[in-house]
């Protein structure tokens, strides 16, 4: 697990202190650090451009911030969409077209036109988004997303591979459906496959490719040349304290030298998400109570599970600590709760920290994939801010919603005004 380095007792973030940060910007809020964002970037990317031609294409659902954006289009990624609301937000962030790809499930015919409109390419996911697409934008440039019979993941809920799954062309039907496409005159790119999210081990990726390389080589036969394989995301990273890091250098000199050895493709895709972002950021809560039940010691924060949901949805372990005081002995154990009126709102169980008072700073970590992200307004608390930090310089990329937001979009009918 990543661990930072502190000033004076304090959590110091990109050179910053996490406790001016929350006094400057308020709480909560979401502190991304520049630096680590680009290292995370370059280290997968030269794990993998070592060994052969490499395209990193961000899971952008981890994180759709268009900072965070531009700082990954300025380092060279391209991105893998899932909606049009994605693939616009990555126009709008300076990702031309051809840097995106755009990879849907159960879509509808409106969404695959105006995707086809922007000139991103598809990788589709069933026969019948592909019988639909050929309608909408025929000849187009595709890929097909294929159910490897590989799950892999940290929660049932995020593993998509296995055999059955709702993702991709199960494996009896890719060659039917290669064939298919070649006889509809689309342009076939590549193949494509994603087992799920944050596994920790190499095995379930090399049983993957495995496949894929098979299927490659039997898609040859029907004439078609591939350009690309696509290994989807999924590498996980350590949050818990002593847990250790994929080795990604070891992925990657696997996986390419499988490519190498068995088929005539020349690039690799890889579509991290959690990966790049994950251990950029950290949420930084307010202590706002104390609660001794006598059964249970609670610090209550003023993040709840519409700020982060991850533990509550998936059971996820993600690290705390007092920010204000960095590296004090521990007194006592307590559960980490936010402001959300359910008893699963809970932001960490039974974590020890050091004498935690009302008004001091708790540190979330990990929070930069699938936090802000997947954030609501659930108990009419608007969304919170997010921050960037650079060189010692933080600097907001997103502002706080305010109250009027609540409502903003909502509508009165008339009849009911009276
Ligand atoms: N490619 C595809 C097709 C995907 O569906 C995903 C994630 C990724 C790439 C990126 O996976 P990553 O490298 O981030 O593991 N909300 C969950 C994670 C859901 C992941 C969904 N798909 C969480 O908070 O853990």
């Amino acid at each position: 697990m990543r661990e930072f380095p502190s000033q004076d007792g304090i959590m110091m973030i990109g050179g910053k202190s996490a406790v001016e940060i929350a006094d400057e910007f308020g709480t909560p809020v979401y502190v991304t650090d520049e630096q680590r964002l680009r290292e995370n970037y370059r280290n997968v990317y030269d794990a993998f451009s070592r060994f052969m031609d490499t395209r990193i294409h961000y899971a952008c659902k981890a994180n759709t911030n268009l900072a965070i954006l531009r700082v990954l289009e300025q380092e060279g990624a391209g991105i893998d969409a899932v909606s049009i609301g994605e693939v616009l937000t990555c126009l709008k962030a300076g990702f031309t077209p051809d840097r995106i790809m755009y990879t849907g499930v159960n879509v509808s015919d409106r969404e695959l036109r105006e995707v086809a409109e922007t000139g991103v390419m598809i990788n589709l996911d069933s026969v019948c988004e592909m019988e639909r697409l050929a309608e909408i934008a025929p000849c187009s440039d595709v890929s097909f997303r294929i159910t490897p019979g590989v799950g892999s993941g940290h929660s049932a809920k995020v593993t998509t591979g296995n055999k059955g799954a709702k993702f991709g062309i199960p494996l009896d039907q890719v060659i039917g459906t290669y064939a298919r496409a070649k006889d509809l005159g689309f342009n076939i790119k590549g193949i494509h496959a994603h087992i799920g999210s944050g596994g920790q081990t190499v095995e379930p990726f090399m049983d993957m490719m495995e496949v894929l390389i098979e299927l490659v080589n039997e898609i040859k036969g029907l004439g078609i040349d591939l350009e690309f394989i696509d290994m989807g995301g999924g590498i996980g990273v350590p949050y818990m304290p002593q847990e250790e890091e994929m080795d990604v250098g070891e992925l990657a000199m696997n996986l390419t030298d499988m490519i190498q050895e068995e088929t005539d493709i020349e690039t690799i895709v890889l579509e991290p998400g959690r990966y790049i972002v994950c251990d950029t950021t950290v949420l930084l809560t307010r202590v706002n109570d104390i609660k001794d039940t006598g059964v249970k010691k609670y610090v209550g924060v003023d993040a709840g599970f519409n700020t982060l949901v991850r533990p509550t949805m998936y059971d996820s372990y993600h690290y705390v600590a007092l920010a204000n005081k960095f590296g004090k002995a521990c007194t006592d154990k307590y559960d980490v709760v936010g402001p959300i009126c359910e008893s699963g709102d809970y932001i960490a169980h039974d974590r020890v920290l050091p004498d935690p008072r009302v008004g001091d700073i708790v540190a979330v970590y990990n929070a930069g994939a699938y936090g802000f992200s997947m954030s609501s307004r659930y108990n009419s608390r608007p969304v919170c801010a997010e921050v960037m930090v650079n060189d010692g310089k933080a600097e907001l990329i997103r502002e706080a919603e305010t109250y009027e937001d609540l409502w903003k979009h909502q509508i009165i009918p008339e009849r009911l005004r009276r």
